[in-house]
């Protein structure tokens, strides 16, 4: 019986909760304005575990949490269901240590992990987390330690991999195991979206468990930099051409740097967003097989709005990290910061308020598209504690890691079975948009293209922002794709 770990776990679930507040009451980016978290909300949804003792648990601890209806109770049992299997969850794990492998190695990412290493170990008390990140936004610095610690043999048990394009690439160095057993004991396809297993499988076997959804074209608006400069911080501009007018009458307010960047990968970002908004949705998904061609005329405007754009920002050295660059934007040094939805999470870091200190939007001229990008977990082939590594896993896709973890991370929800209400109103908005919007993949994430094509567009964009070539940076784009498509 697990009861103690369970109480603590939605104790401090609640706690998060209480931290959500009611003053979240923003409407930008057309966010619900209610934070309609309650404790009997997050009794029922944090109610992860399946089984019938997890159950009875989880309706003790949901009194103990001071769920405020006794129906909650019963409504925790029902909603127990089956995602995690009893075996699983009543043996405690595999024991042994856990080596997991990440770049959520400090500041508000750090706290998503914790969050999911804490329910680990309630979960799976007989086994030893091993925190193994390696600092650096977007994986800058992980990507190469893990690539070597892979080519060597010395794999982590569990290693953070990008749904699609990224995770094909360690299925086909043949570097991962399949993990059918895992998402079908976590419930498979009724649990998780059909369109995101699809791209953790190869030949029908699904290799890693999605832990979250994140959303790569948002900007982050300093609400009063804005509003001294007389533009309203909640309405997004039409299109990229109006947005740069609006950073004009910013720079004429006195504000030196509109638009801040980080290193390159933020700057890949950046002009992703760019190339989604000039060559729409279904223009830009063409770019990763083919059908759009990068020496296309509508890559050449990219290129050109790209570059005006940069002429608003600070400048950035290549390694440079994403947080310094939301922080302009919460410190009130710029206006605007194109982030992934992590940056939420530096926002409530910082102690800021959605809608009152800051507001967020679709990067202009793509409202209704989402960029998307989701993290994974793998078992990596010649793990050391692969039984440890299951338990992992099924941590990272059980109702109760996934409910901490997103909290705290920014993200929403992979599961599909997790109620909107407890979430604060940005990751309210990413669910409801998430339903509705025209999905499409993130270059700098993983989503899209391969590591190798990743790093060529990397290189691209780097030699850019010290040659400001216009043709030379579309010349490297279509070269890259050339080598990547073949
Ligand atoms: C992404 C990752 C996110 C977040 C971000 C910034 O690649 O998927 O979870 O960590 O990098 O570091």
């Amino acid at each position: 019986m697990r009861r103690t770990p369970l109480i603590a776990g939605l104790a401090a679930v609640s706690l998060m909760l209480a931290a959500c507040g009611s003053d979240n009451t923003a409407d930008s980016g057309g966010s619900s304005p209610t934070a309609a978290a309650s404790d009997t909300a997050a009794a029922r949804d944090t109610a992860a575990a399946s089984d019938t003792a997890a159950a009875s648990d989880t309706a003790a601890a949901s009194d103990s949490a001071g769920a405020s209806d006794t129906a909650g109770a019963s409504d925790t049992a029902a909603a127990g269901g089956t995602e995690v299997s009893a075996s699983k969850v009543g043996d405690g794990g595999a024991g042994g240590d856990v080596g997991v492998f990440t770049w959520w190695a400090d500041g508000s990412e750090k706290l998503g992990l914790d969050a999911l290493t804490k329910i680990f170990s309630e979960m799976y008390p007989n086994n030893k987390f091993v925190n193994l990140a390696v600092a650096g936004g977007a994986g800058s610095n992980a990507k190469a330690k893990l690539a070597s610690d892979l080519q060597a043999g010395n794999p982590p048990d569990s290693f953070q991999g990008h749904a699609g394009a990224e995770l094909t690439d360690y299925i086909n160095a043949g570097q991962i195991e399949p993990i059918n057993d895992v998402i079908d004991s976590l419930g498979g396809d009724k649990v998780f979206p059909k369109d995101l297993l699809d791209r953790l499988t190869v030949d029908g076997k699904i290799y890693s468990v999605p832990s979250n959804i994140h959303r790569a074209n948002v900007v982050w608006v300093n609400n009063e930099v804005l509003t001294k400069a007389g533009i309203d911080p909640k309405k997004a501009p039409a299109d990229i051409k109006a947005w740069i007018a609006d950073m004009d009458k910013l720079k004429a307010a006195g504000i030196a740097t509109p638009l801040s960047i980080g290193g390159t990968w933020t700057q890949v970002e950046l002009f992703e967003t760019v190339l989604i908004s000039d060559l729409g949705a279904e223009g830009y998904t063409g770019l990763f097989d083919g059908s759009t061609k990068w020496d296309d005329p509508k890559v050449t405007t990219a290129v050109a709005d790209y570059a005006k754009l940069l002429e608003y920002t600070n400048t950035a050295a290549d390694g440079d990290d994403w947080p310094p660059a939301t922080d302009m934007v919460i410190e009130g040094k710029a206006a605007y910061n194109v982030m992934g939805d992590w940056a939420v999470a530096e926002f409530t870091s910082k102690g800021k308020k959605d809608g009152v200190d800051y507001s967020y939007w679709a990067v202009p001229g793509q409202d209704g598209v989402y960029d998307f990008l989701a993290d994974s977990f793998t078992l990596p082939k010649g793990a050391k504690n692969a039984a440890g590594t299951k338990d992992w896993l099924m941590t990272v896709g059980s109702k109760e890691g996934q409910t901490a973890f997103n909290l705290a991370k920014g993200s929403i929800p992979a599961r599909t079975d997790i109620s909107k209400d407890i979430f604060p109103p940005y990751q309210q908005w990413a669910m409801d948009e998430f339903k509705s919007a025209t999905i499409v993949s993130s270059i700098a994430h993983g989503a899209a293209v391969s590591l190798g094509w990743n790093t060529a567009i990397s290189s691209a964009i780097s030699k850019f922002m010290a040659t400001k070539d216009q043709a030379g940076l579309q010349t490297d784009l279509v070269s890259a794709a050339s080598d990547n498509l073949g």
